[in-house]
Order: structure tokens, then sequence, then C-alpha cells
């Protein structure tokens, strides 16, 4: 699986998001393509979809470990102290992750699944994608209700589901090729804060012939409110090095939480059977495993806070008694005070309008906005303006 073969730059680099963001530029590579375990490698074969998954890493194992140095270091060193949150995502925190989101407390997913349900085959309408590219994937679940809008429309050819978490993308990839023989699977190892440039059926993406780039129309979904874990400034950078990179055609599919009753928020992000709890201790094992560190997990507790100012739910580890912890692939030892918090995550609440705005500075118009009938959840459909 951490096999890979030397780097080839497929085509310029367009605007890449790690300039645009100033992100960790050795942490940029061009991986080739490597097949799975068939010949396929994308679209532009011709007119017969091509079967078999192809897997393009711009996370092999040295980026990932020095883009969670650098992360760690900076995040512990600061003050006050931050973890950022795609460490969560190991195997462990994404079968953690899908236990949150069958959690009776952690209603987004069931609600964005009604909204999904409901509207697919309008969605499949007002963007005929031949290339479904899913970003932050993960079991990619929900996802197979606009894989079957696009299949029944006739138009589906590619899925590209784009990941941090190689074993659970390989996994969700490999079922989605079991369920939709004749459709391509393409996972995308990567960070979507860094290697959005290179989504296949860009121009300066693509990693199949050129000849398949013209006729590719890709709706990007971006669902589960992932967006909201970016802080709003990571957000607007994102968006616009998204919007670099669509063509006339293209749409984003943008699924966000809405701003509601605060204990209700509170609750999805500490349900009672406490597996949030365990998710967010999660980045602590990862960092334990990955950078020699000794963190003790009993000794940080789960918090979760509602934001009014910042419309966001705010989760933190606590620590519960003055304690001294040592990364040793950093040379640090550190020293937590008894009830020093430290942040891990935040996950924005928007409202309609907000989306739409923050749409619009990144040059996205949104050409329409559901949600489920409680008005829970939101899906904004939008293209280029
Ligand atoms: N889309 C799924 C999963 C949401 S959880 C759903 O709606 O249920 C967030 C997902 O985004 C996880 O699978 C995590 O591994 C991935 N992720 C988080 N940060 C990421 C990043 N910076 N780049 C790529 N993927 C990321
Ligand atoms: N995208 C999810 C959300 O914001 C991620 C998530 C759910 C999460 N529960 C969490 C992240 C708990 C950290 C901790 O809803």
């Amino acid at each position: 699986m951490t096999s890979r073969t030397p780097a080839t730059a497929t085509g310029a680099r367009g605007s890449a998001f790690a300039g645009a963001s100033g992100g960790d530029p050795s942490g940029i590579r061009d991986e080739p393509t490597r097949p799975q375990d068939a010949t396929a490698n994308g679209l532009g074969s011709g007119s017969v979809p091509v079967t078999g998954i192809t897997v393009t890493r711009h996370l092999a194992a040295a980026e990932r470990h020095a883009s969670l140095t650098a992360d760690v270091r900076a995040g512990l060193t600061a003050n006050p102290r931050e973890l950022p949150p795609k460490w969560f995502y190991d195997a462990t925190g994404s079968l953690l992750f899908d236990r949150i989101t069958r959690l009776p407390e952690y209603y987004p997913t069931r609600r964005e699944h009604a909204v999904l349900a409901a509207n697919a085959a309008r969605i499949a309408t007002a963007c005929p994608a031949t290339t479904l590219i899913e970003l932050g994937s993960g079991t990619s679940e929900k996802t197979r209700l606009l894989l079957d809008a696009l299949r029944n429309a006739g138009v589906l050819r590619r899925f590209v589901p784009f990941d941090v978490d190689e074993e659970t993308l390989l996994r969700a990839g490999q079922e989605i090729l079991r369920s939709y023989p004749g459709t391509s699977v393409h996972a995308v190892v990567g960070d979507f804060e860094r290697h959005l440039a290179f989504l296949p059926g860009s121009a300066s993406g693509d990693s199949g012939s050129a000849g398949g780039v013209a006729a590719d129309r890709r709706l990007v979904a971006f669902l589960g409110g992932t967006i909201g874990n970016l802080r709003p400034e990571t957000r607007g950078t994102f968006l616009r090095a998204l919007r670099d990179q669509f063509h006339d055609g293209d749409a984003l599919l943008l699924g966000t939480d809405l701003v509601k009753d605060p204990a209700r928020l509170v609750a999805a992000y500490d349900d009672s059977a406490g597996v949030t709890a365990a998710f967010n201790r999660n980045v602590l094992s990862v960092i334990n495993r990955e950078l020699d560190a000794d963190f003790d997990l009993r000794g940080f507790a789960h918090v979760a806070a509602w934001d009014p100012e910042n419309s966001w739910i705010e989760m933190r580890l606590r620590s519960v008694r003055e304690q001294e912890v040592s990364v040793r692939a950093l040379g640090l030892v550190t020293r937590f005070g008894a009830d020093e918090q430290m942040r891990t995550e935040i996950s924005a609440k928007f409202t309609l309008e907000g989306i739409r705005a923050e749409l619009a500075a990144a040059g996205l118009g949104t050409s329409a906005q559901w949600t489920d009938p409680d008005g829970d959840f939101a899906l904004t459909l939008a293209v280029p303006a």
C-alpha cells in the first residue's frame, strides 16, 4: 500500500493551493498515478468506460510525516496550544467517525442524507457530470445517492474520492467499484488544503490523456459539513483554489450544517456514549505512534463548547492534571498545567445567506440551495460566476 514509484510531473502545476496559502512546499509532490489492480488510468481512453482503481498519492509516508511534524511542533509550542484536525483521521479515527455518524445525537449525517435523497436527481440534471469528485470522502456512503442519480442520468463515467486517510479511502473505493461496474474509480490520497491543483480533469492535474479533459464535466462534492472544520480565512482560500480549477460546466455541491439551538449543537459533539471524546483523544494516539510521544490519553478530557461570536463549536482537550509530555521525534518535552485546554477542532455552523456570500466572495454563484424539512442542514450547488 505504501510502495510508490518515483514522482513524474504530469504537466504544468497551475495555481497550487499550497502556493496561495504559503503552505509547506516540501510536502507538494506530483505523484504518478499507480494502477492499483488494473490498467485503468482515468478517462481518455475512448468512449468505453474503464474499470479498475487508480491511486494518486500526494501524501505518501514521507510527506505525511513532514506535515504532521510541522503541524505538531507549531501547535504544541503555540499559546494557547492547538492541534490541526486532519490528524484525527487515521484508520482508528475514521472508524470512530463512522460510529459518530450513527449516534442519536449526531444529526448532521442523517439530515444531509435526507437532503441528498430528496434532491439527487435534480442535482444530476443541473450538473450532468461525467466525473464525480468527492473531497474528504471517508466511507463515501451518502455519495452513493449522487452516484445513483448520475448513473440513472446515463452520464457517470468516473468517481474520484479524495481523502487524507489512505486505508479508508481505498476500502471505500473498492466497494464503490464493486457496486458501480463500468464506472472507473480514481482515488486520490491528499490534503485538500494543499493538493487541489492536481484534481483529475483539471488542466494541471489530469493524469490521463489530454483527450479526455475537454469532455469531462465534474461535480465536486464536499459533504459532511467538513468545510466548517476549516477556519474562515482558510475556507476562503480553499474555495478560491477550487474555483480556480473549475471549467465551465463544473459545479460544487457543498454540505453545511446550519445554526440552531446550541443545546442540540453541543450534544452532537459531546455524545453520551463518549464516542466523540474518544475521537477527539485519538489525535493524541496518532502523535504517540507517529512522533514517538507519550501522551496519557486518560490525562485529557473532551470539551465541546458553542462559540456564538464565531458561530462554531469548538472542541478541546483539557489536561486533567499538571503533566509532562515528551514528543521524542521533535526533541520536545512540554508541561501541561492542570485544566490547560488545547484546541483540536472547530465545526462552524452557517446560515443560508452566509454560505452564498462566502461562495460569491470566491467567484462561485449559487444555482440552488436545499435543506431538510427541519432546516438543520443545507446543500448548496454552485458554479463559476
Ligand atoms: N464525507 C464523509 C466524511 C466526513 S469526515 C461524510 O460526510 O460523512 C471528514 C473526512 O475528511 C474524513 O474522511 C477525513 O479523513 C477527511 N479529511 C479531513 N481533513 C482533510 C484534509 N485536509 N484533506 C483531505 N481529507 C481530509
Ligand atoms: N465534519 C464533522 C463535523 O464537523 C467532523 C466531526 C464530527 C468532528 N464530530 C467531530 C470533528 C468531533 C472533531 C470532533 O461535524
